[in-house]
């Protein structure tokens, strides 16, 4: 969908339909709203008045305008009280608009902007283009039935205002499309995206924004002593790749962050095998390397001072009678020696590879994502990404970075005694750590190897895909983490040694 910003009375603007954003709580129409209202016979306030539109949070009413001005419907959206009024809620009312006005068939739309701030535009403009996302590569859809709303209009009445509109459109163009370029990936099938198809699409990417990109091969991989990875994926047809992402601006005092992310294309669990419900799912365990993609893909375009690198092992996990068995031990690329108990905890094997590998970067900061647990899911449902690490000031930055893009994140603690539960007889440490906190014994397995550095940790695995549509959600991949990345790195001041 093309986005165009323009200058103009609403009253006077030929389109298919004219948008106007309402607050519950007030109640008289103002400015290119009331125009509108007077020339349809004060037609808008009395619905008000008769309490037939009340402007709650994504309720909407159109009216046809039978020629009394150029605009041929108008399009009221409800942003709910306007002390309640939040960066998401102006996300959900833009997504709530776009996605109602393609599935009525509307071509062309028009957004009177008076009630949404300019510093709102970016997530405005995030919710309209995340609102029309549809995965539909594999579906074969009849020509009548293809709804394509195609551009939108942003209706100003300030001149002065145009350029850091524009700027700000932009921003939230880059950010939608990095998150749209994410959920692809997942939504994929795993067929379609093995490891080696993963990593072809990281060096086409890096192309793209002239960056640079490494793809380590199994033969590299054993060299190197990357056995998580390699151990994992020794049941699969497919070979291990080993991604690196570097964005380098070459800026002066530049921080460099490491971004490493879970990127297991297909996850069975292996020998300990998942039960056949929802096992397709498991397509979507790459979601923490395709958010990192994705946030390098934004944060390139945006020209973001800092360098960021992005580490994305790929495998699949698959039963086989080469694959590891329960009860093998491997040797890590720190050296440590990991206890396979469960071939099902396979995540923790690769990132713990990585996570070593993240200090050949030196870097300031490291963050992993990963649809790393089931316990995560079971600790706090869909709704938050957990958040574990080893330093306040970085847990700060990304719990506030999670707020600002309502990518929220909820601390579960690191506390020594959990450490006690991976203890291993036979070798240095065990991949699970028994029934109880999952989710803290999976982090309590990487902390072992971000010891030399500040890290975050963010288990992904309820937030990472979704069941039901919502404003500016579908069914299936959400895309989380880019939208987080990007906030933080974009806001990202020099961090303390
Ligand atoms: N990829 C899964 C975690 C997962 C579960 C992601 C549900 C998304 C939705 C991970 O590799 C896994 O299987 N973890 C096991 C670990 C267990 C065997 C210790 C789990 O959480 O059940
Ligand atoms: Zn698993
Ligand atoms: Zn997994």
């Amino acid at each position: 969908m093309n986005i165009n910003i323009k200058i103009g009375n609403a009253e006077k603007t030929l389109t298919d339909m004219l948008v106007f954003y309402l607050y519950e709580d007030i109640k008289t129409v103002k400015s290119t709203l009331a125009y509108c209202d007077k020339a349809l016979n004060n037609a808008i306030t009395e619905l008000i008045k008769k309490k037939e539109f009340i402007a709650k949070l994504n309720k909407t009413l159109i009216l046809p305008t039978y020629g009394k001005i150029p605009a041929k419907r108008i399009m009221l959206v409800g942003l709910g009280t306007k002390k309640d009024v939040t960066l998401d809620k102006i996300r959900q009312a833009a997504g709530t608009t776009t996605g109602i006005a393609r599935d009525i068939g509307i071509k062309e739309v028009t957004s009177a902007m008076d009630s949404i701030l300019s510093e709102w535009y970016p997530a405005y403009t995030e919710g309209c283009l995340l609102s029309l996302y549809k995965f539909q590569r594999y579906k074969n859809v009849p020509a009548e039935e293809k709804k394509e709303l195609k551009s939108l209009t942003l209706l100003l009445s300030d001149k002065k205002a145009l350029a850091s509109a524009r700027e700000a459109v932009k921003h939230g163009q880059i950010i939608a499309g990095a998150v749209c370029f994410t959920r692809d990936l997942i939504n994929t099938p795993a067929q379609d995206k093995t490891p080696s198809v993963l990593a072809d699409t990281a060096k086409k990417l890096a192309q793209e924004l002239a960056i640079q990109c490494k793809v380590l091969s199994k033969p590299e991989l054993k060299k190197l002593g990357m056995s998580g990875l390699l151990a994992v994926s020794q049941g699969s047809y497919q070979p291990p790749k080993f991604i690196i992402l570097d964005y380098n601006p070459n800026a002066k005092n530049q921080d460099t962050i490491v971004l490493v992310g879970k990127g297991l294309t297909f996850d069975s669990g292996g020998i300990c095998l998942k039960p056949a419900k929802d096992m397709d799912q498991m397509k979507s365990d790459m979601s923490g390397g395709a958010a990192v993609m994705g946030a390098i893909k934004a944060i390139s375009k945006m020209n973001l001072p800092q360098r960021v690198v992005g580490l994305i092992p790929c495998t699949e996990n698959m039963p086989s009678g080469s694959a590891i068995k329960p009860g093998d031990i491997i040797k890590l690329y720190s050296g440590k020696t990991a206890e396979v108990a469960n071939t099902d905890a396979e995540g923790r094997l690769i990132l713990a590879d990585a996570l070593s590998y993240a200090e050949k970067y030196k870097p300031c900061v490291v963050i992993d994502l990963a649809t790393l647990t089931g316990s995560c899911v079971i600790a706090l449902g869909t709704v938050a990404t957990g958040m574990l690490g080893n330093n306040e000031e970085l847990k700060k930055r990304v719990k506030i970075a999670g707020e600002k893009s309502w990518e929220r994140v909820w601390e579960l603690p690191l506390w020594e005694e959990y450490q006690e539960l991976i203890k291993s007889d036979i070798a240095d440490i065990k991949n699970i750590g028994g029934p109880y906190a999952g989710a803290i014994t999976a982090a309590c397995f990487l902390s072992k190897f971000t010891e030399k550095y500040p890290w975050v940790h963010l288990d992904i695995a309820g937030t990472s895909w979704c069941d039901k549509n919502s404003a500016y959600t579908q069914k299936g991949a959400t895309g989380v983490g880019v939208r987080l990345l990007v906030q933080l790195i974009q806001h990202w001041t020099r961090f303390p040694k």
